[in-house]
């Protein structure tokens, strides 16, 4: 999708013209069939809503939408997105190619348009790159959005958002992915090509490496597999040479059979997007290299395929981590944690970070605790876990904060390695994030983001169709900006 920005005021050359309306207030200098209209089809402005009628003007029909953007208050920036996803979603398909913004007379802020921009572009996402039959009715028709009168400063407020729209898009494209296109080695090809001149710094790591690291529970997992495993640094540092990086850690199984402890079949194919925390942390690297953000932050991405086969592991293995630390796996679905914990390690060891952060679709139990409406946080540190929330509710990327205990951590305990992968039935989110604070070093402020439920959609939402969702990018975006750029 094409967003440009004209200053002229002048709309006579579309076929398709949206304006904005405030709750209960329609936009100056409509004409009186197009208000009586709104009014008859009780649009009120409230945020997403849209009205569509036909006007005729300078003797050609001109296609009129107008789209709420509800009351100003706390939410508006989310009520914007809300309303120019709502175009996208309505005219997408609609045939029509061009549609004008024409925000004249609108009492928007230059980050108000960036919000209504960012929904548009956002909604206009799709994957299908295997989609060869598609009719013209279900091909995307509208490439190209005008911007026409909005406040001096706005291009350059965009130019910035624009960054987030990259990230979100890229996280859902490797998401969306089946497992036979994304697996760990083309995962960091994809990076490769998509970080090329934006002044980030790959590093990867491959078996050989990994197995002279110790990192036993990473490759443990992955030696079922025949696909190789990789381990990925993505790193921007854009702050002060003096300031300690932040990290954040991807869960990156780029499919998900359980292992040994094979998964029952059907829904078995949603195990493809067991990478979603990984691919978040890839997104946000984009995001943040590409707006060229004031901050030293790495993204770290644990790659693996889970697999039975012959040589894969079994339950009851024991295996070394990187950190000395043996582990009992009792369950070779317990995966994530495996590869998490080897991750973490290293990159205490190599970055001696400020803080960690990891992302990862880790358990079934936080969908069943929270739907797909929050991510779990777990959290070593009150001031991280705050923040973090705060991005959260920010952005739109929202997060739940759940204990961490001394008595939590027992039940891990294994009779013959120093803990076990699992814990007993009940507090499976917990006892997961409890196996993860065990390789937290020197109390380092640790959060851990469970969001099982949230990277994928089966039904569309604010800003996204059904499918990848692109979750945790804005959240790392707005959590580098208010606190490590401010
Ligand atoms: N990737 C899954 C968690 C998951 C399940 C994410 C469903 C999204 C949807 C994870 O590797 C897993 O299998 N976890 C197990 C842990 C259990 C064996 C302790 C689970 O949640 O069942
Ligand atoms: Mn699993
Ligand atoms: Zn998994």
């Amino acid at each position: 999708m094409q967003i440009s920005f004209r200053s002229a005021p002048d709309t006579a050359s579309f076929r398709l013209v949206a304006r904005i309306a405030e709750q209960d207030q329609l936009p100056g200098g409509l004409e009186p069939a197009a208000a009586q209209g709104a009014s008859a089809a009780r649009f009120t402005g409230k945020a997403g809503q849209v009205f569509e009628t036909f006007v005729e003007r300078d003797g050609t029909v001109v296609r009129l939408a107008l789209v709420g953007v509800g009351k100003p208050g706390e939410d508006r920036s989310a009520s914007l997105e809300k309303a120019g996803a709502a175009l996208t979603a309505k005219y997408l398909t609609s045939g029509e190619d061009a549609l004008a913004l024409d925000l004249t007379g609108a009492n928007l802020q230059p980050e108000d348009v960036a919000s209504l921009l960012l929904g548009l572009r956002l909604r206009g996402w799709r994957h299908d790159a295997y989609r060869t039959r598609l009719t013209d009715e279900q091909k995307i028709s509208l490439k190209q959005i005008t911007v026409i009168g909005a406040p001096e400063g706005s291009e350059q407020v965009w130019a910035t958002e624009q960054a987030v729209a990259a990230g979100v898009e890229f996280t859902r494209t490797l998401v969306a992915e089946p497992a036979n296109i994304i697996y760990p080695e083309s995962f960091v090809e994809r990076c490769q090509q998509q970080f090329e001149g934006t002044g980030a710094q790959l590093v990867v790591l491959g078996e050989d490496e990994m197995r002279e690291l110790g990192m036993g529970a990473l490759l443990g997992v992955s030696q079922g597999s025949v696909r190789e495993a990789r381990l990925l640094a993505i790193k921007w540092m854009g702050g002060a040479q003096d300031n300690k990086p932040t990290v954040f850690v991807g869960k990156g199984v780029t499919f998900d059979t359980g292992g040994i402890s094979i998964k029952p079949a059907g829904g078995m194919e949603d195990m493809k997007w067991d990478m979603g925390g990984a691919g978040a942390v890839a997104g946000a690297m984009l995001t943040l290299a590409t707006r060229k953000a004031k901050a030293n932050v790495i993204g770290v991405c644990g790659l693996v395929e889970n697999m039975p086969d012959g040589n894969a592991q079994r339950p009851g293995d024991v295996v070394t981590t990187m950190s000395g630390q043996t582990v009992e796996v009792i369950n070779t679905d317990a995966e994530g944690r495996l590869v998490l914990c080897d991750a973490i390690t290293w990159v205490q060891q190599e970055f001696t970070p400020a803080a960690i952060v990891d992302l990862a679709t880790l358990t079934g139990a936080m969908i069943i605790a929270l739907g797909h409406e929050h991510g779990g946080l777990f959290s070593n540190n009150d001031g991280l876990a705050d923040k973090l929330t705060a991005a959260g509710k920010a952005s739109g990327d929202k997060l739940w904060r759940f204990p961490l205990s001394p008595a939590y951590d027992k039940l891990i305990d294994s009779p013959i390695a120093d803990m076990k992968n699992v814990g007993p039935r009940w507090a499976g989110s917990i006892t997961a994030a409890q196996y993860i604070q065990r390789f937290v070093e020197n109390g380092t402020p640790w959060a851990h983001l469970d969001i099982a439920g949230m990277v994928w959609a089966d039904k569309p939402g604010a800003t996204w169709d059904k499918g990848a969702t692109g979750f945790g990018v804005r959240l790392v975006d707005r959590f580098v900006r208010d606190n490590l750029e401010a």
